[in-house]
């Protein structure tokens, strides 16, 4: 199978913060690929935009040398290269001065799609908005991209929402989940919703439980000052795994598109239930013969941050009264594995005795590695010897299923990027959902920062603290193995 490339409108787009460390590892070696694919064309630019005292040739090597650490290996032809490098420029530009903003205005063209990346710190997210405007530099069809954490509790994400809508309208504002722009995250809903077998089963009634795991074995590699006033459950829950948990448990959309997609999944948020103390386990990796411990990482003695945590959480509404989401993330785990397990009820009535293994069905969505999904079913034991169960896989690997086409999926950032030129807002976050996400999150961690909880221990390389265990065992469940 051959995958189809569909080329966008020409476009400038500049990137705040095209120096930094997520434009060197992610935007620019990802929009290189876009370009190599046909699906950026010759006559689009990106403009990168920082203080740095660059100029469009210097820019050029910084870029260079981020396709060579970070880009596709595969894709390193340096004549593809030098074309791609001709797409770029650089206008040093000071967010929070007047630096730069008049050659900025200078160097925009008419005619093509306009797009800003604010691939910056958040606080500077408003002052760029500003200048933006005064300057006349975005127009009223211009697009900005907003990167995360977007705000630290509801009354930021609120601040936020208030600067950047004093220039800009919500179908100009992208905010970005990369976990949307995952293949596998959007295969979910295709799963869901082009086929009749799933949707019928979809509820309570034929579902257990769901488990949705992100375990990463990185720590927090040089962001600890960040991730420190963070922690898992910002970081991760408030958004990724929200959005996961989302996808999942929405109602069908009347049609694929940005304001029906949204309100589906606006919906299960202000459905969650509030979670209560003993339904939450947070974690701290301690030294092991993997690696240091956390408090060294993050350069914080004392530090209670959560480096783990795992949720029970509920959805209360029809589809799903009774069917808990077991949620759980943490750095410095044993494997790097993101699923979703969707554990279906035993049928009502058992006709056979013979019954070895765990007799659920179980549909497993691989996000990482190895994207694919697995069915688990029930069948007969071959041979002789009477009528014997045993529960078997149907497995399938997204790379095997699409052959040449799958070294083609776009990876999550470039694929956003191509629809915020497209202007499609379907895999980003509205602002509405954003609060939404807050207005559930911030109980939680005011309930433990009140009760003064510190995080359990576990070690460096293991599956998490044992509490955790706990948290399913006492509902008579258990956890997926964390592995490859
Ligand atoms: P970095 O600190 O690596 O880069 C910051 C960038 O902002 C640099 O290019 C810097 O260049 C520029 N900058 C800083 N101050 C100003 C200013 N006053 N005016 C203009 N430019 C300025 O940050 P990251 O790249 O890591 O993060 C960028 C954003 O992306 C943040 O919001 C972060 O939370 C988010 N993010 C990052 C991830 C990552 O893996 N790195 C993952 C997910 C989100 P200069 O100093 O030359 O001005
Ligand atoms: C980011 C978090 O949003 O997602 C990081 O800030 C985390 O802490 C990362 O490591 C995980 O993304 P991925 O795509 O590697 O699963």
């Amino acid at each position: 199978m051959v995958s189809r490339v569909i080329p966008v409108d020409s476009f400038d787009l500049v990137i705040f913060g095209g120096t930094g460390d997520l434009a060197k590892r992610k935007i620019l070696p990802g929009l290189y690929r876009r370009f190599v694919s046909g699906q950026m064309n010759a006559v689009s630019r990106i403009i990168g935009a920082a203080r740095a005292d660059l100029n469009d040739a210097s820019f050029r090597e910084t870029v260079a040398g981020a396709i060579a650490e970070f880009g596709d290996k595969s894709l390193q032809d340096p004549a593809k290269i030098a074309e791609f490098l001709a797409r770029i420029h650089y206008v040093p530009v000071d967010a929070t001065g007047t630096n730069g903003w008049a050659q900025l205005a200078g160097h925009m063209r008419g005619g093509v799609v306009r797009a800003f990346y604010f691939s910056v710190a958040p606080n500077l997210f408003g002052d760029i908005a500003q200048r933006l405007h005064d300057h006349a530099i975005a127009t009223p069809t211009s697009r900005i991209v907003v990167e995360k954490p977007f705000g630290r509790d509801l009354a930021s994400a609120r601040a936020l929402n208030a600067v950047l809508a004093q220039h800009f309208t919500e179908d100009q504002i992208y905010r970005i989940d990369h976990y949307l722009g995952k293949e596998t995250v959007q295969n979910l809903m295709a799963v869901r919703f082009a086929n009749i077998l799933f949707e019928p089963i979809w509820k309570a009634q034929y579902i257990d439980h769901v488990q949705i795991t992100v375990a990463e074995t990185v720590g927090v590699e040089g962001r600890g000052a960040y991730y420190d006033t963070s922690g898992a459950m910002r970081d991760m829950v408030q958004n990724h795994l929200m959005q996961l948990l989302c996808l999942i448990a929405m109602e069908p959309p009347y049609h694929f598109d940005p304001s029906a997609v949204r309100d589906e999944k606006l919906k299960v948020i202000r459905a969650l239930r509030p979670v209560l103390p003993d339904e939450i386990v947070r974690g701290q990796y301690r030294a092991s013969d993997v690696d240091e411990d956390y408090i060294t990482h993050s350069e914080n003695e004392g530090s209670r941050t959560e480096s783990y945590i795992a949720l029970k959480v509920h959805v209360a509404n029809w589809r799903w009264q009774g069917t808990p989401f077991y949620l759980r993330t943490g750095k410095k785990l044993r494997a790097r594995t993101s699923e979703i397990a969707i554990t279906f009820k035993q049928p009502p009535h058992a006709i056979f005795d013979d019954v070895t293994g765990w007799n659920e069905n179980v549909l497993v969505i691989r996000l990482q590695p190895n994207e694919g999904m697995t069915l688990s079913v029930m069948i007969k034991e071959p041979g002789p010897g009477g009528m014997r169960l045993m529960n078997v896989p149907l497995d399938m690997s997204f790379a095997e299923a699409l052959g040449a086409a799958a070294n083609d999926v776009p990876e999550a950032y470039e694929r956003l990027i191509m629809d915020v030129i497209r202007g499609n807002q379907t895999l980003f976050m509205r602002g509405d959902e954003v609060e939404a996400a807050w207005a559930w999150t911030d109980p939680i961690i005011n309930g433990w920062e009140a009760r003064g909880d510190k995080p359990k221990q576990y070690d460096a390389g293991s599956s998490g603290p044992e509490d955790a265990l706990m948290l399913m065992h006492r509902d008579g469940r258990r956890w997926r193995e964390i592995s490859l």
